[in-house]
């Protein structure tokens, strides 16, 4: 019998945690407006709505990564399995799992290999992890691998398997993920991940490469507009839950490159001098003409980068896997200790 049943939900078991989301956006849209320079932490784009539209950016012709990742995925997939010798039952850790479509690839490369594994989609979002085993019983019938579904912060969630469930962790943490992460961010994020780990276990990390800067800027300022009512939506959002008046009429949206910084960087700029009021707040945010409200980074990487990133973390590199294009690499790491 497949357990594709279990499920634990130890955010839930500390409920003080995240229980009251408007509660979370009023602190994370009060702290963000009242700096200087303002900015909105990117986790706000991800309500429904906002998680709809993303998929909507992933199916655009402009917006390469996944494209790029999936083809990675899939044409070298089984390469990859074959870095994992024996035939040992291990924990395939997803960090924050999307829909699972790039997933599903790899899985399938998994499978034909014959190994065996338990699949742990970890999300701090119970809906999340609800959601892709849902997909997945959809996609297989009977799914042929086993699913340990955990809600919970990342590093929580590996060190609950580690206590629970021995084995072999191959982590993955696919798309432009480690992208939102400034370098010393990145640094803290990976050195803490492998304080986590065993040795020998295994990470599969997704850089998007610097590149052509015109195939960049129109990954994120795309025609049909699908990446600016991404970001309006957060607007709509803060309208919604918190009382507000944001009149997107009044922002413009724009997806700039720094060149300084290597990072693909989302902003919303004020067309005018206004006053923003969110009556669940009781506040008033001022806004000088042309000024902006950062939303998101996305940095972009060069393969020394990369390097340096893994040996300043404890991992070495196993192989880096790009696709056609070389617009994108999926790093296959090995914790050491
Ligand atoms: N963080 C992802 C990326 O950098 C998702 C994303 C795509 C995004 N386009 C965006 C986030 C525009 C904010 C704004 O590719």
């Amino acid at each position: 019998m497949l357990d594709t049943e279990r499920f634990v939900d130890i955010k839930r078991l500390a409920s003080e945690v995240t229980s009251d989301i408007r509660h979370e956006l009023a602190l994370a849209v009060l702290e963000g407006l009242s700096k200087l320079p303002k900015g909105l932490p990117s986790r706000l784009f991800y309500d429904d709505k906002g998680s709809e539209l993303f998929e909507q950016i992933m199916e655009l012709e402009e917006y390469y990564p996944t494209r790029c990742e999936a083809e990675i995925l899939s044409q070298q997939g089984l390469k990859i399995t074959d870095y994992l010798v024996g035939s040992q039952q291990f924990n395939l850790v997803e960090l924050g799992c999307g829909n699972g479509a790039k997933t599903i690839l790899l899985l399938n490369a998994f499978i034909e290999a014959k190994k065996k594994f338990s699949y742990v989609p970890l999300d701090i979002s119970s809906t999340a992890v609800e959601f892709i085993i849902t997909n997945f019983k959809k996609e297989y019938g009977e799914i042929p691998f086993s699913i340990q579904g955990l809600v919970a912060e990342y590093f929580q969630g590996i060190k609950w398997l580690n206590q629970n469930i021995q084995a072999k962790n191959f982590v993955l943490f696919l798309g432009s993920n480690i992208g939102n992460f400034n370098k010393s961010i990145a640094l803290r994020f990976l050195r803490q991940l492998w304080y986590s780990l065993n040795e020998g276990d295994f990470i599969l990390i997704g850089f998007d490469l610097k590149k052509d800067l015109d195939v960049l800027y129109d990954a994120y300022n795309d025609s049909k507009g699908i990446t600016k009512e991404f970001n309006f939506n957060v607007l709509a959002r803060i309208n919604e839950m918190l009382g507000g008046d944001f009149d997107r009429k009044q922002f413009q949206h724009q997806g700039l490159y720094n060149v300084q910084t290597g990072a693909m960087e989302s902003y919303l700029i004020s067309q005018n001098r206004q006053v923003v009021t969110l009556k669940e707040l009781d506040k008033q945010f001022k806004f000088k003409p042309w000024e902006a409200i950062h939303m998101e980074y996305s940095y972009k990487y060069l393969r020394d980068d990369i390097s340096d990133l893994a040996g300043g973390t404890g991992f070495e590199i196993v192989e880096n896997f790009t696709d056609s294009k070389g617009y994108f690499i999926d790093s296959l790491w090995r914790a050491k200790k």
